[in-house]
C-alpha cells in the first residue's frame, strides 16, 4: 500500500477510540503545554538534546494538532520540524500551525504503513502520545529505526499499565471507560522499553509521569535485540 494513502481501518480505528475528531483536536490543544513542560524538556535536555547536530531535522511522530512546534522550535532554535499525521482535524490544525511558524513540513501519513522518509534523514524523533493508539506499533518502530540516523535520539512518552480502580478514579465506570483503560494501559514501561529494542532503539532511561501513569523513555536509534 502506498504510504500516502491512509487505510480506512486505520481512520475507523481512531474514530473509534478518540470519538468526535474536532473535540479531541482541541482536547489536545488545550493540554499540550502540561504534556510538553519542564518534565518534559529536562528529559530532552538530558538525553535528546546533547545527541543533535546543529540546526536537527526533527520528526515529530503522530504530531496531532502540532502544539509541540512551537516550543521545539523554542527550545531547538534552528530545528526543521516535520509531522506525520493522518486524522484530518488533526492535519488542517497542524498545517495551520506549521504555516505561522515556518521550516515545518507536515506529511499526511499512516503511522501503520511505509514512513514517507528517506533512510537516515532525521536526527531525532518525539513519539506522544501515540503508540498506544496504534495496533500493532512495532512497524512504526522498525521504521523510526530506519529514517533515523545511526545514533539519533528517540523519545517515547505515552501511557503506561496501572490498576483500573486508578485509572477511574471518581469517573463513572461506562462501557467507554473500559475500552479507554485496555487501550491506555496495556503496557508496562518494561513492555514498552522491550518492544523499543526488539526494534533497535536503545533505551537510555524511563521516567515516570504523573504519578506512573505515563512513562517517557530515552532511546537511541541502534542496537537491535
Ligand atoms: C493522543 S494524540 C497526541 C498528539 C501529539 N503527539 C501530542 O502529544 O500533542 C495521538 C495522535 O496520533 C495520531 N495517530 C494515531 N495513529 C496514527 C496512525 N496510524 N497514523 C498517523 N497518525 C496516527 C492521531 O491521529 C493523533 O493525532
Amino acid at each position: 500500500m502506498p504510504h500516502d494513502a491512509p487505510s480506512i481501518d486505520t481512520l475507523a480505528h481512531l474514530s473509534d477510540h478518540h470519538g468526535d475528531f474536532a473535540a479531541f483536536r482541541d482536547l489536545m490543544l488545550q493540554t499540550s503545554a502540561g504534556r510538553f513542560g519542564p518534565i518534559f524538556w529536562g528529559v530532552f535536555d538530558q538525553y535528546v538534546r546533547p545527541r543533535l547536530p546543529d540546526a536537527p531535522r526533527l520528526l515529530d511522530v503522530g504530531c496531532g494538532p502540532g502544539g509541540l512546534f512551537e516550543p521545539m522550535r523554542a527550545h531547538v532554535p534552528g530545528s526543521a520540524i516535520v509531522g506525520l499525521e493522518v486524522q484530518p482535524a488533526m492535519l488542517e490544525a497542524a498545517r495551520e500551525r506549521a504555516a505561522a511558524l515556518g521550516d515545518v513540513e507536515i506529511f499526511e501519513a499512516d503511522l501503520a504503513a511505509p514512513l514517507p522518509l528517506a533512510d537516515a534523514s532525521i536526527d531525532g524523533a518525539v513519539a506522544s502520545m501515540v503508540l498506544h493508539e496504534m495496533p500493532y506499533p512495532v512497524q512504526l518502530l522498525r521504521e523510526l529505526g530506519r529514517v533515523l540516523k545511526p545514533g539519533a535520539p528517540l523519545l517515547v512518552f505515552d501511557w503506561v499499565r496501572q490498576p483500573l480502580a486508578e485509572y477511574a478514579g471518581e469517573d463513572e465506570m461506562t462501557p467507554g471507560l473500559l475500552q479507554h483503560f485496555r487501550e491506555h494501559c496495556l503496557y508496562t514501561p518494561e513492555d514498552l522499553a522491550y518492544l523499543c529494542q526488539l526494534c533497535g532503539l536503545q533505551v537510555l532511561e524511563t521516567v515516570g509521569r504523573r504519578g506512573n501513569r505515563h512513562a517517557m523513555l530515552a532511546c537511541v536509534n541502534g542496537e537491535r535485540l
